[in-house]
């Protein structure tokens, strides 16, 4: 997990959320203030990562602009369409790529040096089907992805955000479902996994909750799909006896 918040952070976090969702600026304007799932750091970009980001950043990476993505023109093909949110280094989404050519993979992260990190696996494996943004993905679903137009979303071990009053943090809520739903297509499918009970047990009762999902576990944790790679971070939690939760749903 590359993202785990320090102690430090969490309390600045706390401070800024003390003064409320809404502040007023130097010009005496009201402008909201979201509660983001994520908090920025600068990062150290490796020299591998920067000169990714420079050799393949201008053909795979596309700008976030708040209007909607022409998915045939970013792709320069017509291909089932799947949103991954929070990739983090990007080791699962150029694994899964790899081994599903047909479909065309939309990667959204914000940390930079995953970018870098994705970028230079999609240049030493020469993938053609990722494109990434770099942005909030709140932002992207609300204003860069059509209604009904995604086949998929994949969202792998999203922050869990451990203390109970981050979890209004967690990424999987339910106003956030229901603008994931929106943007699949009938049919399509929603696949969740995290390492942390407490978010897994969030996630099984925010989208049994979701009238236009169907579980595809009936109203149970899914097996891992054969898709999914098990990846280092969870290979070493498993090692350390930690639990592992799939969820697959699909919009009615
Ligand atoms: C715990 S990591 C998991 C990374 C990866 N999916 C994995 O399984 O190794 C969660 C990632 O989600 C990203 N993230 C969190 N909120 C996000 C948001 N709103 N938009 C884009 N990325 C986000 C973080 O930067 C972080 O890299």
């Amino acid at each position: 997990m590359i993202h785990d918040p320090t102690p430090d952070q969490d309390e600045t976090r706390d401070s800024d959320e003390a003064k409320g969702s809404e502040a007023a600026d130097a010009a005496g304007t009201l402008r909201h203030r979201r509660i983001r799932s994520f908090v920025t750091r600068a990062g150290r970009v490796s020299t591998g990562q920067r000169r990714a980001l420079d050799e393949f950043g201008p053909r795979f990476v596309v700008p976030y602009a708040p209007q909607p993505l022409d998915w045939d023109a970013a792709f320069g093909r017509q291909a089932p369409r799947v949103l991954e949110i929070g990739f983090g280094m990007g080791g699962t989404t150029a694994e899964i790529a790899s081994a599903r050519p047909a479909d065309d993979f939309l990667g959204i992260e914000v940390h930079e040096p995953g970018v870098g990190a994705l970028l230079k696996l999609i240049g030493e494996q020469e993938l053609t089907n990722i494109r990434v943004v770099q942005h909030d993905a709140v932002e992207v679903l609300e204003h860069m992805i059509a209604a009904d137009s995604l086949d998929g979303v994949h969202i792998y071990f999203p922050d869990p955000w451990h203390k109970a009053r981050h979890h209004k943090r967690r990424l999987i809520q339910p106003k956030f479902v229901a603008l994931l739903v929106s943007r699949l297509k009938p049919g399509g499918y929603l696949h969740l996994a995290t390492d942390w009970q407490n978010y897994a047990e969030q996630m099984l009762e925010v989208l049994s909750a979701e009238p236009a999902l169907e579980n595809s576990a009936g109203s149970d944790y899914a097996q891992r799909p054969d898709y999914r790679p098990v990846t280092k971070f969870e290979r070493r939690g498993l090692k350390l006896g930690h639990g592992v939760w799939d969820l697959v749903f699909k919009r009615r």
